[in-house]
């Protein structure tokens, strides 16, 4: 079997509700998959964390067992890729009993490597992050994390631990001869400070508490069990055949504030039972609302279903790959969606869209007319390998404005040329000329931003009256002049109907 682009997002704490925060992974996550499935196999993975005590706590307060509370939960984490059109292949839950089978044997193994060994850990301990903290990080004696802030307290345990420190030359010399493995930048700095600044072994088990994976005298950190999905949902331990066309993983896209999880502790895990480190972990920004990383616990979310609704999943998908790029902090407003709604989908592309189809009927009934050349249609050549490899370096917005540019420049022809004027002159051969190239430069556009807005992409290719999807496999297959003479073009629904602000109250 060939290798498949092997794509992941985190597994989502599955207390509390998703928030478009998440979204934001899921959605570029389908992004870069789907550019990739159009030039070859690809797999891409999601799912849900649901162990550690604060899942426990939370099954406590609502009077059920932890195993019916996180099955109550589970369904809505489901939802939240669909809604966004976004498609997974597999949807991963650390309650499956084939990650737990493969957690249980990833211990076994390292055991009997000396991995993992038994020792006593004594330290401060958040429970809501699930962490130890070393005294000198406590602010007022309490979690310094600035979302947290709770009260820590002291554990004493006999635990499991994993012998981290042991990888740290290996990890350093990693990073230094794979620059791309950590991206962007920012966070490879601050992840190689973090590997200068040395590394203690991990203690990977619990006994304060019984909701996790089993293991000798206690239950599996959750950090330890959670970074395992990416191979126990891949085949690692029940399908070798299967694992070997997907790891090591193409692109692990995380938030920024699990880099450490991911790129340190992760591939020493990999490396101890002898597999490869991901090709590239790609820390993003945060989503911000009044200025603060939007999460649940502060009450700042937005309701990713909600938005959906009102702005349509290709909307939102477009707007949060456009709004910033790719690894930057950016905030979120309504009216910042509004504004890209009406602006840039409506305006730019509907109209051009619109215009254009609408011209076509008038003055070819709706034909297309024989293949030219153009001077755009030269710049286009060139779009489909720029923007082909902005997507595949996670430069997604860099992509949508080289897009756009081509939008931009489209729409400025039909202003200069003004083919009202050639009809009205019998400059037929200008007319067709133009007319070609508004329909080819839309069949292009169609195909480049079909991973962002499959849903409009594919409306797009149905009105320019092609069949299927405009899953193409580009750049290879897309050249100038594809789209076939008298094509009967279909127009259609406005793409994106405009969206007026809420009277005020
Ligand atoms: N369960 C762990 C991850 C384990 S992966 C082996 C976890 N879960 S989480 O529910 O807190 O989700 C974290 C991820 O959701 C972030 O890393 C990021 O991908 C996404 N986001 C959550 N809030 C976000 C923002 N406000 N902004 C951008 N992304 C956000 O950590």
């Amino acid at each position: 079997m060939p290798r498949a682009f092997y794509v992941t997002t985190p597994i989502y704490y599955i207390s509390g509700n998703p928030h478009i925060g998440h979204a934001y992974t899921t959605i570029a996550a389908d992004v870069l998959v789907r550019a990739a499935r159009a030039n070859g196999p690809a797999f891409s993975l999601t799912g849900t964390d649901e162990h550690g005590q604060k899942v426990a706590n939370a099954a406590a307060a609502a009077g059920m067992t932890p195993q019916a509370y996180v099955d109550s939960l589970a369904p809505r984490w489901r939802e939240l890729a669909p809604a966004f059109d976004a498609q997974f292949d597999d949807f991963i839950r650390t309650t499956d009993a084939r990650h737990i089978r493969a957690c249980q044997a990833v211990f076994e193994k390292l055991v009997a490597t000396g991995d993992v060994y038994q020792g006593t850990y004594e330290g401060w301990y958040c429970t809501n992050d699930e962490t130890f903290w070393p005294e000198s990080k406590l602010i007022d004696g309490r979690c310094p994390n600035p979302e947290c802030r709770r009260p820590v307290e002291w554990l004493a345990e006999e635990d499991w631990f994993f012998r981290l420190s042991a990888y740290r030359d290996r990890l350093i010399a990693y990073f230094k001869e794979n620059p791309e493995f950590c991206r962007p930048q920012s966070v490879y700095n601050e992840m190689m400070a973090t590997l200068e600044g040395g590394l203690d072994d991990l203690s990977i088990s619990r006994t304060s508490f019984d909701w996790g994976i089993p293991l000798p005298g206690g239950v599996m950190y959750v950090w330890f069990d959670a970074l395992l999905n990416y191979i126990s949902a891949t085949g690692w331990l029940d399908d070798p055949a299967r694992f070997e066309t997907l790891w090591p993983a193409s692109v692990q896209l995380i938030g920024k504030e699990i880099a450490r999880f991911h790129t340190i502790i992760w591939p020493a895990m990999l490396w101890a039972l002898g597999l490869e480190a991901p090709a590239r972990v790609f820390a993003h920004g945060w989503i911000l609302s009044d200025g603060q990383k939007m999460s649940k616990s502060l009450g700042n979310a937005f309701d990713p279903f909600a938005l959906a609704q009102t702005y349509g999943a290709d909307s939102i998908r477009y707007f949060l790959l456009r709004e910033a790029p790719f690894g930057s902090d950016f905030s979120v407003s309504e009216e910042k969606l509004r504004v890209r709604h009406n602006a840039d989908l409506g305006n730019d592309l509907g109209n051009l869209l619109r215009r254009s189809l609408a011209m076509l009927t008038k003055y070819r009934n709706g034909l297309v007319p024989p293949a030219s050349e153009s001077a755009i249609g030269e710049r286009f050549g060139e779009l489909g390998t720029t923007v082909y490899d902005h997507v595949m370096s996670l430069r997604f917005r860099e992509a949508l404005d080289a897009t756009w540019e081509l939008i931009a420049a489209l729409n400025r022809d039909i202003d200069d040329k003004k083919p009202w004027e050639l009809y009205k002159h019998e400059r037929t051969d200008e007319l067709d000329a133009l007319l070609y190239e508004l329909c080819e430069g839309l069949r292009w556009l169609a195909i480049l931003v079909h991973p962002f807005m499959p849903a409009k992409a594919t409306a797009i290719w149905h009105q320019l009256g092609l069949e299927g999807t405009p899953s193409v496999a580009w750049p290879e297959n897309l050249q100038w002049g594809g789209l076939a003479a008298n094509t009967q073009t279909n127009p259609g629904d406005a793409l994106f109907p405009r969206i007026e602000a809420p009277a005020p109250a």
